[in-house]
């Protein structure tokens, strides 16, 4: 393999390392038999549309774009149908539109769907009362019922989260070439919202501008029926958490002689699985899809740059997305010095932002989330970045498109009694629809504000020459 990050690497060398979070398989002839099946299934996405991601999330990290990734916490087999991905596919729809109108800028647009299926948990096993049962891991592991059988793995639960992932991925790609996501339907992928909510009335205020902007292009004779106006581009992700699954459907790329991880176009590290000679980062070296990385409040610049260094080690654009999840408390101390760091041995990365994750807490009987620490976090991410200079890349959600009651806070202003009334997610809390537009208004100002500062100082500079020496 000519890729020095493909170098003494296959598709298993994880195995002979230590992995965390994987589920202990009772029954080995039927987790083979479940991966044979696995490895003689089609692809769920190409190389090249891989290599298209990479291409856009290069560019993002040169300063000209912005990348939204969002979805469930956690995909489930119960929850499965063509309401529930339209929901989440629309809404984020929604909100690429309010950053990239908002903000000027071109959002790239990666769901964390048809795969999130597989869970890092904090805790290996459950009580309640006196008795023990292993986690629940997610569907593609165990089931969530609280039993002894539901919570055995069961190795051909891969098989059914694959076929799921295979029909949720035909629906995206639908939605995406058979005009739903045109850019002329922007007022009507506000219909199904709570009527007179605030954030519906915002975003209908901006549908109509862009309604009117598009009337104009056409008036001056620019088509607005360009296939940017009336397709999209749409990626999918999830964690790699699951390595006997990610291994089956990891393929040779026949264009490039390359291995390709053909689960989705990005796979990402969570923050329980990054040790730099674990499994999750050696299988991640080796595959090349544009990967990311959560990086918590315990990474040190150190180890930060010895991960980037494994994981991306041509340091070739697009490849590396850092995913900060520090929470709202830590932010400010631990984000600035790993960015200073990575920018000053010169990485390429892509920084993008998670608030959900570190800024989850209990609520009664509830594990749940304040906006008003989404807020602040992502506040913050904004201000560390311009501070030193660097662009704030993406944001990462948890939503869903339903308008349920899991975090609290936003212009509906949900309590802590609150939560009970639509509580449903089978794992973390999700933002729902009015909150993830009111998220991305607020994000849209911030991403105009670095935007607007980096045209001033390139005005200043371009006027006060290269040696930068204002008189003012
Ligand atoms: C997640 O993204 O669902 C997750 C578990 O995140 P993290 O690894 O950052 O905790
Ligand atoms: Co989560």
């Amino acid at each position: 393999m000519s890729n020095p990050s493909q170098r003494n690497w296959q598709p298993e060398s994880w195995r002979t390392l230590p992995a965390r979070q994987q589920p202990v398989y009772a029954d080995a002839t039927a987790l083979a038999e479940a991966e044979a099946r696995l490895r003689q299934s089609p692809p769920l996405v190409f190389a090249g549309e891989a290599r298209r991601l990479k291409d856009l999330l290069a560019r993002a990290a040169s300063g000209k774009g912005f990348l939204l990734q969002g979805g469930d916490c956690a995909e489930s087999f119960s929850d499965f149908g063509a309401n529930t991905i339209r929901d989440s596919f629309r809404i984020l729809l929604q909100m690429s539109v309010i950053l990239t109108f908002g903000a000027a800028v071109p959002v790239v647009k990666v769901g964390r769907m048809a795969g999130q299926f597989a869970k890092p948990r904090s805790q290996e096993t459950e009580r309640q009362g006196d008795q023990e049962l292993e986690a629940y891991r997610g569907d593609i592991i165990n089931d969530m019922a609280f039993e002894a059988s539901a919570r055995e793995p069961d190795p051909q639960r891969m098989v059914r989260a694959y076929a799921q992932s295979s029909a949720t991925l035909n629906l995206l790609r639908a939605f995406v070439q058979g005009g739903y996501a045109n850019l002329h339907e922007v007022q009507r992928w506000n219909l199904s919202f709570a009527r007179n909510s605030p954030q519906s009335d915002r975003y209908r205020e901006l549908a109509e501008r862009l309604t009117d902007t598009l009337g104009f292009m056409e008036a001056c004779g620019m088509s607005a029926d360009t296939p940017q106006i009336r397709e999209i581009e749409f990626f999918t992700s999830h964690e790699a958490l699951l390595l006997p699954y990610e291994q089956a459907l990891t393929r040779i790329d026949s264009t490039s002689g390359e291995w390709y991880d053909c689960s989705a176009h990005m796979l990402w590290i969570g923050d329980r699985t990054r040790e730099l000679d674990g499994a999750h980062v050696e299988f991640l070296r080796g595959v090349r899809n544009p990967v990311g990385l959560k990086v918590g409040p315990t990474v040190k610049p150190d180890d930060l740059l010895r991960l980037i260094e494994r994981l991306s080690p041509d340091n070739e654009p697009g490849r590396l997305t850092l995913i900060s999840r520090m929470g709202a408390k830590h932010i400010a101390n631990r984000l600035p010095a790993l960015v200073r760091a990575v920018a000053a041995e010169g990485r390429n990365v892509l920084w993008a932002c998670d608030p959900m994750h570190g800024n989850t807490l209990r609520s009664g009987d509830f594990k749940t989330r304040r906006f008003d620490d989404l807020l602040a976090e992502v506040r913050a991410f904004f201000d560390i970045h311009l501070a030193e200079g660097v662009h704030a890349g993406g944001l990462h959600v948890e939503m869903t498109g339903e308008n349920v009651t899991e975090c609290m806070g936003g212009a509906q202003g949900i309590t802590a009694e609150r939560l009970a009334e639509r509580y449903h997610t089978q794992c973390d809390p999700r933002l729902n629809a009015s909150q993830a537009l009111e998220l991305a208004f607020q994000t849209a100002e911030w991403l105009k504000r670095e935007r607007l500062r980096g045209r001033a100082e390139h005005e200043t500079s371009a006027v006060a020459g290269p040696a930068g020496a204002s008189s003012a």
